[in-house]
């Protein structure tokens, strides 16, 4: 019994630090969470629960359409949001920073996958690449409010 939990356990920890992503690079998902830890939590908190009247929770049910176009979390990271959000019944009338010029397409990619995780969506890790796309196609903080109501429709 005890060398069956020890087993799991071990398979768990070894399997923890790395997750293919859909380019096949690697990216540690331990790094997207220090990562989110030290860009992200200071509004969202370490576990994307958010501050009441500041920065919007990172979870919850709209998430899941949100989250069905990989690319809108890819917008708001690199080119930010802007303008007012209702999330999971509270108002946001705020600005969040775009990202594109402070961290790399690997750091962003990394931190995309961690935050798909809290939302406790399944897909394939993001991509350094497919932050590149983002990052190189056009976007605006206003823009990226334009595409979450048209999710959210
Ligand atoms: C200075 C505070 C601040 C920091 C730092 C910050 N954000 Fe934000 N974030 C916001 C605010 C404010 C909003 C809501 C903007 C609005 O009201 O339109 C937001 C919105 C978002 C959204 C969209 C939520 C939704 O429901 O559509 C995502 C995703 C997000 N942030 C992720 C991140 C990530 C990832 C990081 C770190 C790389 C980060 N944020 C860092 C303040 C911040």
């Amino acid at each position: 019994m005890h060398s069956a939990v020890w087993l799991m356990a071990s398979v768990l920890v070894l399997c923890a630090p790395l997750t293919q992503a859909a380019d096949g690079a690697v990216t540690g998902v331990d790094n997207g969470a220090a990562l989110f830890a030290k860009n992200c939590a200071a509004c969202h908190q370490a576990d994307g629960s958010g501050t009441v009247g500041l920065a919007p929770p990172l979870q919850g049910e709209h998430w899941q359409r949100l989250g069905a176009d990989r690319n809108y979390l890819a917008q708001v990271i690199t080119h930010g949001l802007s303008g007012l959000i209702m999330v999971n019944g509270q108002r946001f009338v705020s600005s969040m920073p775009a990202f594109a010029g402070q961290l790399e397409d690997e750091q962003l990619a990394a931190i995309a996958t961690y935050l798909q995780g809290l939302q406790q969506r399944a897909g394939a890790a993001y991509s350094a690449a497919e932050i590149a796309t983002a990052r190189n196609s056009a976007g605006s903080p206003p823009q990226s409010r334009t595409l979450r109501n048209q999710l959210l429709k």
